[in-house]
């Protein structure tokens, strides 16, 4: 995975462009706060979504906090998800769930919606916020996708 990016902003540093060091994914999009406001858009879309909501169970509070703790981790932020619940397999943790193309694509939309109208940090340039976002979204297609377990 590459996961860094260049910094937000090169002009208010002092620094020359190309010479400051590149950040990690979790520091560019504003860290936690961005991935639990990400994670609280899914979830409000999942709890209203008829494919979805079926799938989850009722209390959304532990699927929001494993979700955004997961998240971080895998752009780069602190491991608090593996260090509370182990290797995170997700494949195999989503084989209780009966998941095939249209519960995927529903997720999928759910989550691009998030990823949509969710701001990153307001000083990150508008061309690292696009390509992110972009990262973001390549990933989120992939890994959904990998997660079907019904044909
Ligand atoms: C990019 C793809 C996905 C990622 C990164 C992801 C991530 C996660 C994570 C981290 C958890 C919590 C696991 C834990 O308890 O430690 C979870 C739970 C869950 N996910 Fe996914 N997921 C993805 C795709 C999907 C898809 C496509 C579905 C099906 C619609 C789905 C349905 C569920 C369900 C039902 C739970 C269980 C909630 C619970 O009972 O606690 N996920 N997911």
């Amino acid at each position: 995975m590459n996961s860094s990016v260049g910094s937000p902003t090169n002009d208010d540093n002092g620094e020359a462009p190309g010479e400051s060091e590149a950040i990690s994914v979790f520091e560019a999009v504003g860290g936690w706060e961005y991935f639990e406001a990400l994670v609280d858009h899914f979830y409000d879309t999942v709890a209203d979504d008829a494919v979805l909501a079926p799938l989850y169970p009722n209390d959304l509070t532990l699927p929001r906090l494993h979700t955004a703790q997961f998240l971080q981790q895998y752009w780069g932020g602190p491991s608090t998800y593996s260090d509370e619940r182990g290797h995170p397999r997700l494949r195999m943790r989503h084989m209780p769930f009966a998941i095939g193309q249209a519960e995927r694509d529903a997720w999928l939309a759910a989550m691009l919606a998030a990823v949509a109208a969710v701001p990153m940090r307001p000083d990150l340039a508008d061309e690292s916020a696009v390509a992110v976002r972009q990262m973001l979204v390549d990933y989120f297609d992939h890994a959904s996708t990998a997660m079907i377990n019904q044909h």
